[in-house]
């Protein structure tokens, strides 16, 4: 059991957790994702780690209401127990100094990405990001990807801050801009294909950080498997992060529909 020691609600769907996990604060790097579940019985959610706190003993995570498992973990309040944390799992991100880098977040997407934003900053990148969201309530840890950034751009879709437009066009803007040796896309899975569809055409190698269904996390049940580069690759080993370019993404997008029914049955039964 794993205290919430901190909730913060970032907008209507989105929240920020605090949650009491010492050794895992203490091994995690860039990159690294924990599987948590609700309830003895509940489904198990793969979860960046945001950020980490080794004096308090706490890890953060960033998580949307999107179905039955994130909104019953969104609907636990500080001093109550997540009913277990696993990690640190995956690998943590390639980081080296690339020279100029683009990082683009999408939505929650930001949360993943901000530690690989700091160790990129940390390891002597130029570091460009890219903050979109569809609007300004949905753009979030604005304050900590500035404080290691180099440069800013944030996108709306509906324009209510920053710029108007998604996230491909404020990536263009920094290539357009500037040479870029690399880039890093965290979010929506459609999202991360179409930035990658951008930096391709300029041939800037793009890593991406794939959030598939997850059960062990330990490669040993294949519910995250996908083909990368021609090969079958299990995400919660072999990744999370994969060169973008190498990614199937239709087959993403099916696997990720996999178990949408039964989930929109099970989410009606629970607001019954
Ligand atoms: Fe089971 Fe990856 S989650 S093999």
């Amino acid at each position: 059991m794993n205290k919430i020691i901190r909730k913060v609600q970032f907008s209507e769907k989105v929240y920020r957790f605090d949650i009491e996990a010492p050794l895992i604060a203490k091994s995690r790097k860039a990159g690294n994702f924990v599987i948590v579940r609700v309830g003895n019985k509940g489904e198990r959610m793969p979860l960046t780690i945001a950020d980490a706190d080794t004096t308090k003993g706490t890890i953060t995570l960033v998580v949307q209401k999107v179905g039955l498992s994130s909104i019953k973990l969104c609907n636990l309040n500080e001093g109550e127990y997540v009913t277990d944390v696993v990690g640190p799992l995956g690998n943590p991100t390639h980081i080296e100094n690339f020279g100029t880098v683009v990082c683009a977040g999408g939505g929650v997407g930001v949360a993943p990405m901000l530690p690989i934003i700091r160790a990129l900053k940390a390891a002597g990148n130029r570091v460009l990001s890219v903050l979109a969201g569809r609007s300004k309530d949905l753009i979030i840890l604005e304050k900590e990807v500035r404080e290691s950034s180099d440069e800013v751009i944030i996108m709306t879709d509906d324009g209510s801050y920053g710029e108007k437009g998604v996230v491909t066009v404020g990536i263009e803007k920094f290539i357009n801009a500037e040479h870029v040796d690399r880039a890093f896309a965290i979010g929506p899975a459609i999202m991360m294909k179409f930035c990658c569809l951008v930096t391709q055409k300029y041939n800037i190698p793009t890593d991406v950080s794939l959030n598939t269904i997850m059960v062990d996390g330990t490669g040993m049940c294949g519910a995250c498997r996908l083909t990368i580069g021609g090969k079958t690759k299990f995400v919660c080993i072999d990744g999370p992060e994969f060169d973008g370019a190498q990614v199937d993404w239709d087959e993403m997008f099916k696997r990720m529909g996999t178990f949408k029914k039964a989930e929109s049955e099970e989410l009606q039964r629970y607001n019954e």
